[in-house]
């Protein structure tokens, strides 16, 4: 048997075309388009590459970019004030500063700063709050990309097992909570996890996210299940997930690849969040289910 692969592409391409004609919309409603701000500290070419990839996406479904760099030497004052600043500034919907922060820059001091209402990455404590509690809030890009393509792949999720394989504040407990919103069976394994295959060969779902390359092997899952790979990692041999992508597909019923699977999902989410936040401040009608 081989694995239909879920093609991340496609599916966020979809996503940013519809919300391209969202923001059409938008502009002749609000008179301004929809204002993303991205922060820059230092100059990690892999962070550089991801602030690029950014700013090119929200340009193309029509919004605005609004790049700030900032040298690997800024205090965390000088960041503090650019975040107070984009607070203040009504042209901006949603705020990304991008991690990891040099280490004189406390990320959860700068975090807890961006405003609630514009903080499309989902990271404040507010809005993580909000999750778990069920309340209307910025849902993390990476999980709610995930959610959207098992959605796709499986219509209804209610009742299905779900093993998230992994607990970061960015991918695995968020995902873990918007799986049990779907009224998901949701277990969450990690390094303490005492048999991880045996948790992994009882799951219909199975998020990975833990940045071990090829961790996932074929023979940990249920026939049939729905995996998806959150994992980038760079190895000798390229870019490569946290799932074994050939042994898998000999197992799985579909598999996301790497790249071409949750990456540009990822993306799609962050366009899509912040046209969400900017259709709240301006009280500009959506389809909630965007
Ligand atoms: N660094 C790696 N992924 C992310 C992300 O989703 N948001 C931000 N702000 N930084 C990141």
């Amino acid at each position: 048997m081989t694995a239909k692969r879920i093609d991340g592409k496609a599916a966020a391409q979809a996503i940013r075309d519809r919300i391209g004609g969202l923001v059409t919309e938008f502009r002749s409603a609000a008179g301004r388009a929809p204002g993303l701000a991205v922060v820059l500290v230092g100059d990690d070419p892999a962070s550089a590459v991801y602030v690029r990839s950014k700013g090119k996406a929200t340009r193309e479904a029509g919004m605005e970019s609004f790049e700030h760099r900032l040298p690997a030497s800024a205090s965390q004052e000088e960041l503090l004030a650019l975040v107070d600043e984009l607070n203040d500034n009504p042209a901006v919907d949603g705020i990304l500063v991008q991690l990891p922060l040099p280490p004189q820059i406390d990320e959860r001091v700068v975090i807890m700063r961006i405003s609630p209402d514009k903080d499309v990455d989902g990271f404040h404590p507010v809005n993580a709050g909000r999750l778990a509690i069920g309340l209307h809030g910025f849902v993390p890009c990476t999980p709610l990309g995930c959610l959207r393509l098992l959605q796709q792949e499986l219509g209804d999720l209610s009742g299905k097992e779900a093993v998230v394989i992994g607990r970061s504040n960015i991918v695995g407990k968020p995902m873990a909570l918007l799986l049990l919103r779907e009224s998901c069976t949701v277990t969450v394994a990690h390094s303490r996890t005492q048999d991880v295959p045996a948790v992994v060969r009882r799951a219909d779902i199975v998020v990975a996210a833990v940045g071990r390359p090829k961790m996932v092997k074929g023979d940990w899952l249920k026939p049939g299940a729905t995996v998806i790979d959150v994992g980038i990692n760079r190895t000798d041999d390229g870019l490569v997930g946290d799932v074994d992508f050939e042994g898998a597909s000999e197992v799985a019923g579909a598999i996301t690849p790497v790249p071409g699977g949750v990456g540009p999902m990822t993306i799609a989410m962050l366009i899509r969040n912040t046209f969400v936040s900017a259709a709240r401040r301006e009280g500009f009608n959506y389809e909630k289910s965007l």
